[in-house]
Parts: C-alpha cells; sequence; structure tokens
C-alpha cells in the first residue's frame, strides 16, 4: 500500500452518472495533479440524474471505489467531491442590494450583498446548492468583477442561483455515505464539466456547454467569464437508444450497438441502399434495417433535444451572445454527426468537448464521458479546506455537507475572481 507524504494531497472526484458511476484518485504535488487511480461501474440505481434505488446506487459506488483504490494502491478514502444533477435541479438568476458601511466596498459588503441575493423565497422543500456572482454595480458603475476597495456607497450583486430538492440531495448523500465515503464538497455536474472542458477565452467570449449523458442533458452558459445560466433537461443519450429500440423493435443493448456503430443524426448523409443486420428479440430471427432509417429515428430526437436548447436560450435572449458557440461533450457527444448537426440547427460553431488532461493516463482520460469527473477534480484541487492524509489522518469534522456548501461557495467566489 501507497504511503502519502506531507507535501502531498490526495483529492478523490466521484461522478455519480445514470449510465456510470466513477471514481478518479488523485494526487497533488507542487500544484500538480497526478491521476492514481480510476473506476467506473455500470450505474443501476439512477433515472434521469436522480437516485431511485440505494441498494444499487451504493453498490455501483463501491465497485467503482474498490476499483480506483485497487489502481492507486491506496488503501483508505474517506472523502470524495461529488457532483449532482437530476431533473430536480431549478436554477435563477437573483439580485442583491446594501449600502457600504465606510462609503468603500469591504470584504463584509460583499458577503452581505452576497447574502442580500441569496435571501430569495425557496420552497421548504428545496437547498440552495451554488450562489455565483455573476457581476457587482457599484453606485452607477456597472460590469465590476472584484469591488473590494472601491468607492462608493451603494453596492449591487447579480447572480446566478442553483437549487436542488432537499430529499432527492439527502439520497445522493446518503448513497456515498453508505459507501464509506463522506462528500466533502456536492458541485453541480455542468459546473463541473465546465472546468475541465471550457477554455477561460471561450467563458469570456460566451458559450454554451452541452453535457450529453444517459440520463439527463445538462447546460451551463457562460458570459464574460460568468455562469448565466444554467438548467438540467432530463433527455439524454439513453433516450436515442430507447427510440431506437422501440423503432427498431430490438433490446436496449442490440439498440445501444446500433447506435454507437451505426448511428447517425444526419440521414442526408448516409446511403439510401446500405442495409445493416439488427438481431430481434427474444428468439425473432435477425433481419435487414436501412441505416436511413435509423439515422431517421436519431436525428428526431436530437431536434428535440437541441430544439430545447435553443428555446432555453432564446427565452432567456441568450443566444447572440454565444460567440463561442457550443461545446458538446458527455458519452452523447460521441454520438455521429452530432456536431455538424448542431452547427446547422443552432447556426453556430460547436465541437465535441474533451476535458484537459493531466499527469498519469493521460490517453484514457481523454474522454468525454469523463468530462464531469475530471471537473470535479479540479474543483476539488482548488479547494481551500484542510484535506487529511489517507491512512494517517483523524476523521474529518463530521459537518452536515449541506451547511458546507455556503463554503464552497466563498470558494467559487475566490475563483471567479
Ligand atoms: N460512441 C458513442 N456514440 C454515441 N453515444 C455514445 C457513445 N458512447 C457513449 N454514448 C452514450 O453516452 C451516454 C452516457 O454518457 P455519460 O457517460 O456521459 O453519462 P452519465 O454521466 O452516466 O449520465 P448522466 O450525466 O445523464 O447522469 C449513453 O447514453 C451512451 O449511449
Ligand atoms: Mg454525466
Amino acid at each position: 500500500m501507497k504511503s502519502i507524504s506531507q507535501n502531498e494531497k490526495i483529492i478523490v472526484a466521484l461522478d455519480v452518472g445514470t449510465t456510470k458511476v466513477c471514481t478518479i484518485i488523485s494526487k497533488v504535488v507542487n500544484s500538480e495533479i497526478e491521476i492514481l487511480g480510476v473506476g467506473s461501474h455500470p450505474s443501476y440505481g439512477l433515472k434521469k440524474g436522480c437516485v431511485i434505488n440505494i441498494d444499487k446506487t451504493v453498490k455501483s459506488i463501491s465497485c467503482s471505489l474498490e476499483e480506483a483504490k485497487l489502481m492507486a494502491g491506496i488503501s483508505k478514502i474517506e472523502n470524495a467531491t461529488i457532483g449532482i444533477a437530476g431533473n430536480h435541479i431549478y436554477s435563477f438568476n437573483s439580485s442583491g442590494v446594501v449600502a457600504t458601511k465606510n462609503k468603500e466596498v469591504t470584504e463584509i459588503d460583499v458577503e452581505r450583498v452576497l447574502d442580500a441575493a441569496k435571501a430569495v423565497v425557496i420552497p421548504s422543500d428545496r437547498e440552495i446548492l451554488h450562489v455565483l456572482p455573476q457581476e457587482f454595480r457599484v453606485d452607477n458603475t456597472r460590469g465590476i468583477k472584484d469591488p473590494v476597495g472601491m468607492h462608493g456607497v451603494r453596492l449591487e450583486a447579480n447572480v446566478h442561483i442553483v437549487t436542488g430538492q432537499t430529499t432527492l440531495i439527502q439520497n445522493l448523500i446518503r448513497c456515498v455515505d453508505q459507501a464509506g465515503l463522506k462528500a466533502n464538497e456536492i458541485i453541480l455536474q455542468p459546473v463541473a464539466s465546465s472546468k475541465s472542458v471550457l477554455s477561460n477565452e471561450e467563458k469570456e467570449l460566451g458559450v454554451v456547454l452541452i453535457d450529453i449523458g444517459g440520463g439527463t442533458t445538462d447546460i451551463a452558459v457562460w458570459k464574460e467569464n460568468c455562469l448565466i445560466w444554467s438548467q438540467i433537461i432530463p433527455v439524454g443519450g439513453n433516450h436515442f437508444t430507447n427510440d431506437l429500440a422501440v423503432g427498431l423493435k430490438v433490446t436496449s443493448d442490440e439498440a445501444e450497438r446500433i447506435k454507437i456503430n451505426h448511428g447517425s443524426v444526419l440521414p442526408d448523409k448516409v446511403n439510401d441502399s446500405s442495409n445493416i443486420l439488427v438481431q430481434g428479440v427474444s428468439g425473432i430471427k435477425p433481419r435487414e434495417v436501412e441505416i436511413k432509417y435509423i439515422s431517421k429515428i436519431l436525428n428526431a430526437r436530437a431536434e428535440e433535444l437541441l430544439g430545447v436548447v435553443k428555446r432555453i436560450l432564446e427565452n432567456n435572449q441568450l443566444i447572440d451572445k454565444m460567440n463561442a458557440g457550443f461545446v458538446i461533450t458527455g458519452g452523447g457527444a460521441l454520438l455521429n454527426d452530432l456536431v455538424p448537426f448542431a452547427e446547422y440547427y443552432l447556426e453556430k460553431p460547436a465541437k465535441v468537448g474533451y476535458p484537459v488532461t493531466f499527469g498519469g493516463m493521460t490517453n484514457v482520460m481523454e474522454d468525454p464521458k469523463l468530462s464531469t469527473v475530471l471537473g470535479l477534480l479540479l474543483e476539488s484541487k482548488s479547494e481551500d479546506e484542510e484535506y487529511k492524509e489517507i491512512e494517517f489522518g483523524e476523521n474529518g469534522p463530521s459537518e452536515d455537507v449541506i451547511s458546507k456548501f455556503s463554503k464552497s461557495l466563498k470558494k467559487v467566489f475566490k475563483e471567479i475572481f
């Protein structure tokens, strides 16, 4: 078993997705991340990003954790940064205003104005997950990123607030807990994916991150390096597979194989006379299907999904601000011809978003399916909290994770400014 020296920090990221649970264990030495172990296990306990079966989810988490620990040669891991999504997430923009105490903005004034922006009526069954500042206004000057030290009597803040349903957040925390881990931070999945996939330049120019997972498609809209919108759409790559299963009358496994090996969302690109052999359900003999027909099914779903994205952007007057276009990530981004279709349909440049890679196993990491977990790792690295050493440390404080969100927010403010 590896022992961890005093100047090394172990960080762990856990992405509990609808199709897979992925754990990455890494160490940080001199601010550089080195991947030590990766574990990935199919996920059976989630639907549309929400836990629907605790036992199955715990099992998937435990299996992926054990695999990562074995690869890393580390026997004990206690904390992890985890991601959250699901169709219970609801985000919105808010603002707050305060009078400065001494005609000069202090850090305390900033905290007060963020508290004021947070003080909106939230249904009692919901928790605030993130409060992300967008811009400050001191008296009549707008667009300020860091107002501390500026002269003025009136401080205003615009923020993006992310909320989730308490019971569903608690279910996820319980699963992580039962797998023997403490969630030291919970981060919205598209925020994490943005961290590993988007450049600062893109976020400055205006960009939409579209993370197409198995059960949900998560969007994060950035402009001037601020998150200006986020939303979880309860449609993901599995819906493409289900459409094929229903349309072709095949099993889900066969539909998944067909989607990955023969799927395209551009029927016009497909040869009219090409056929493939598909396996029928239990005992029905294999038959030939036109690839064009497969492509038409996938195209209809892609149009529906990107139509939802387009409507969200149009309803919020965001589409014209997106000068860097669209970055599509998550496993669904690998669907053939999705990028050219998105460019045509959304009338902006688009590309597949690959996560940044770190030292150790870089070739394995260049996969859009890993954008969230690698983003969580980056978030975890920049975390200011004390870390504990593996094997030798004491148990971390048993602070309720929900109450830790505010700390997590402070970290985000620091990062943004
Ligand atoms: N080569 C491929 N071509 C098309 N689709 C693919 C390919 N590889 C994976 N997918 C699809 O990607 C989806 C899984 O993506 P991902 O691993 O990002 O999801 P997840 O994180 O488990 O789910 P979620 O984020 O929704 O909770 C599945 O629907 C799968 O069919
Ligand atoms: Mg995912």
